[in-house]
């Protein structure tokens, strides 16, 4: 699909997620030959700047964080594609210099009138910019005409059913749902996307994947970091509402789905709303029973002695919002009746690494190392999304030699030995989505209403409970033990990463 020019404007273009992951996305985009023939792109943030010291600080953004390294004569190509103009969000005379500004870029670039907007800002924000947009003109509502408006949503969409509702209607309002991209990085993931692909490009795996071949499927996203810098969102949010509400409900979704029967971004997206509609709610004595949330003391990462979640900069020392959690819940129909899905998260954990185990029932009976020799390993299909990209299969083998012995072994496929290139970032391949306007990989508005709604419920139950204290487990250590029991009262047992 060719790529039309248009113009990106960023609000919070000052802001870190513009210099660590966004113009290093474009950038990218540019050296793989996938933008669009002329673009403009506009920051905006409340920092007074010149285009040039704006272009100086994205430039060391891109050494620092680029997927492929500077060249200088592309970058400087580029940079003159890139302004900056600063101005309050919730003052009505930004949008009224907005405006200006993008028809003079547009004249002087000679571009067509097509417009996104990226919200890199505070939910807070999302209403004055929304209206400031639509009042002052600078977007209109989609009327089927090109020139396009499209509107770029991050997280957090909301911190609970109520807010989340809030906030679609606030974008609703202006915008049509067809112009709304609400980002879930994760679903930009190389791996995830391979998710449909190892699917439904496949005709082994669909017949076992279900109830009667599956015993049970754990979804990791550990994270070696702390909260770092972000210690204000953080508070406010826990590891609930900032990994489990969209990155690993999405991953569950794309696990548990359906078929969908054509790629159209509704089809797709249906058949994942489907799975949110089937999730079990954890309510009243099943929150205690179904999910560990806890928080990280003073341990090592790296080898380094990393503080307790409580004595981080900016968290509050009596602080209970979660670091990790786990969860351990049901998808409520044929396919899935009665196989659990355990969910868990967390930072300042041993290592950075996400998978989805996808682990097959025990044979029905045991022909080899009967007498006990070496232990039953079930088949697991494992998809690695990060950081070592690829998919891995555990079968079980006979040893070499005379004895009638065998052994677990993987068969195991790396996407760089494979393809030798490094996938595009996240951010790249959403980008470039948004331009071309497939929004299969955006959450729409009854996803996030869905899953918030779940997610709520156990915010709620939480909450209820009374509990003033999280069980807590060491920086730098696998979580507490009350999540080791969470699946180990089941008969089994967390994946060794
Ligand atoms: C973000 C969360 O959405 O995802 C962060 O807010 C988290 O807390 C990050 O660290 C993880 O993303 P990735 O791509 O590094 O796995």
């Amino acid at each position: 699909v060719p790529v039309e020019p248009t113009t990106l404007v960023i609000f919070g273009g000052s802001g870190d997620l513009a210099k660590r992951r966004l113009i290093p996305a474009l950038y990218n985009l540019l050296l793989d030959g996938l933008m669009p023939s002329n673009y403009v792109v506009l920051g905006l943030g409340r920092r007074p700047m010149s285009d040039e010291e704006f272009r100086a600080t994205l430039r060391d953004g891109v050494v620092k964080h680029s997927r492929q390294a500077l060249i200088d004569e592309t970058w400087n190509a580029f940079a003159n594609h890139l302004f900056y103009m600063a101005g309050e969000n919730d003052d009505p005379t930004t949008y009224v210099r907005l405006k200006a500004r993008a028809e003079e870029l547009e004249r002087t670039f000679q571009l067509p009138g097509n417009r996104i907007f990226y919200l890199s800002i505070p939910p807070s924000s999302f209403t004055p910019v929304c209206e400031g947009l639509s009042s002052s003109g600078v977007a209109i509502k989609d009327n089927g005409h090109a020139p396009y408006a499209r509107i770029i949503v991050e997280k957090p969409v909301g911190r609970d059913l109520t807010s989340a509702q809030a906030i679609n209607t606030v974008t609703g309002r202006v915008f049509d749902e067809s112009q709304i991209f609400r980002i879930d990085h994760y679903l930009g993931k190389e791996t995830v996307q391979n998710l449909m692909v190892v699917r439904f490009a496949n005709s082994i795996f669909e017949p076992i994947w279900n109830h009667k071949y599956i015993d049970h499927v754990q979804i990791t996203v550990s994270e070696a970091e702390g909260v770092g810098s972000r210690s204000s969102y953080y508070e406010e949010a826990g590891a609930l509402r900032d990994m489990v509400q969209n990155h690993m409900l999405q991953l569950l979704c794309l696990v548990a789905m359906e078929p969908p029967y054509s790629l159209d971004p509704d089809v797709v997206r249906n058949a994942k709303m489907e799975v949110l509609r089937c999730l079990r709610p954890i309510i009243g004595k099943d929150v205690e029973k179904f999910t560990v949330r806890a928080q990280y003391t003073e341990g090592t990462a790296h080898g380094e002695p990393m503080p307790g979640y409580r004595r981080e900069k900016g968290v509050d020392p009596t602080s209970t919002t979660e670091t990790y959690v786990a969860v351990k819940c049901f998808v409520e129909n044929w396919r899935w009746s009665g196989v659990p899905f355990y969910l868990r998260t967390g930072k300042a954990l041993p290592l950075r690494a996400s998978e989805i185990a996808v682990q097959f029932k025990d044979i029905p009976q045991i022909l080899f190392n009967a007498n006990g020799q070496s232990p039953q390993a079930p088949n697991v299909l494992t998809l690695r999304i990060q950081p070592e990209e690829g998919l891995s299969l555990r079968i079980v083998s006979r040893v070499p030699g005379t004895r009638a012995q065998t052994h677990p072994v993987e068969m195991n496929f790396k996407y760089g030995e494979v393809f030798g290139r490094p996938s595009p970032e996240a951010y790249e391949r959403l980008l470039l989505d948004v331009m071309v306007g497939d929004a299969s990989r955006f959450m729409r508005r009854d996803a996030v209403e869905a899953s918030w709604a779940w997610i709520t419920q156990i915010l709620e139950g939480w909450q209820q409970s009374g509990q003033r204290w999280l069980p807590e487990y060491q920086a730098g250590t696998w979580g507490p033990v009350e999540a080791d029991r969470l699946i180990q009262n089941d008969g089994r047992s967390w994946r060794t990463l």
